[in-house]
């Protein structure tokens, strides 16, 4: 029997560090706004057994009449928090949860197919890419404590796919000792258990900033162009 995932797709950040009133996840890239692009790019997958959308009641009907497999949730504080409100509304019945920033507009299943083959065999997989630059740690002063080998270092993208029970565990773990997490298979690490990093793609970029909206059209353009 071929294994489902239910994908909680993040749209509840305010995106204030964008400087725009609407969230960026809801700005438009080349006239469609940018939830939408990995949107239809999960419609498209045969696995996917339903998508929560995280996001508040007033952004909704962008969402409504596009699939019947759409179901909404309320976002948290904070992502984690967010990513728990969707997981309530996971269907008990899935054994694999699927988590995307829907500030990642740049995923196809060339991506999403490989990371769910590494996550059936791990328990939990996210994408990633290796480091391009150097990262140096510091103190709180900006005094360099050391630099780190970047030869182990890779910068972590979504989606990232746990198993829905081992998902459940860790965000019990993670309230009973208030643990933060900034990605999902933090929480899997928390837990000690296995993660595996997949290569991504660098153009599977997070918009946050306007100079992101512009790289963004930028990357869109050299798409098409590739796929003409
Ligand atoms: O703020 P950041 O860029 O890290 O957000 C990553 C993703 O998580 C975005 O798609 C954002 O909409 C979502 N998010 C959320 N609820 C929050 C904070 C962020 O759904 N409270």
């Amino acid at each position: 029997m071929i294994e489902k995932a239910s994908v909680i797709l993040l749209a509840g950040g305010k995106g204030t560090r964008m400087g725009s009133t609407t969230p960026k996840q809801f700005l438009h890239l080349s006239g469609k706004a940018i939830v939408l692009y990995s949107l239809e790019c999960f419609l498209t997958l045969p696995w996917v057994h339903e998508i929560i959308v995280v996001a508040e009641l007033e952004y909704r009907p962008l969402f409504f009449d596009r699939s019947p497999i759409i179901r909404f949730a309320l976002p948290g504080k904070e992502r984690q928090d967010s990513v728990f409100s969707g997981l309530q509304k996971v269907d008990p019945s899935i054994s694999w949860v699927c988590i995307h920033d829907s500030a990642r507009p740049f995923i196809d299943s060339s991506l999403i197919n490989p990371l769910f083959h590494e996550a059936q065999i791990h328990g939990a997989a996210a994408l990633g890419m290796p480091l391009k630059f150097t990262v140096k740690q510091c103190c709180h002063n900006q005094q360099v404590v050391k630099t780190l080998n970047r030869d182990l270092l890779w910068e972590i993208q979504t989606p990232q796919i746990i198993s829905h029970p081992l998902l459940k565990e860790g965000y019990r773990h993670c309230h009973t000792h208030q643990i933060s997490v900034s990605d999902d298979v933090s929480i899997v690490e928390h837990l000690q258990k296995p993660v595996k990093i997949v290569r991504g793609s660098y153009n599977n970029i997070k918009i946050t900033t306007s100079e992101d909206l512009l790289f963004a059209e930028y990357i869109l353009k050299g798409i098409h162009v590739a796929s003409l």
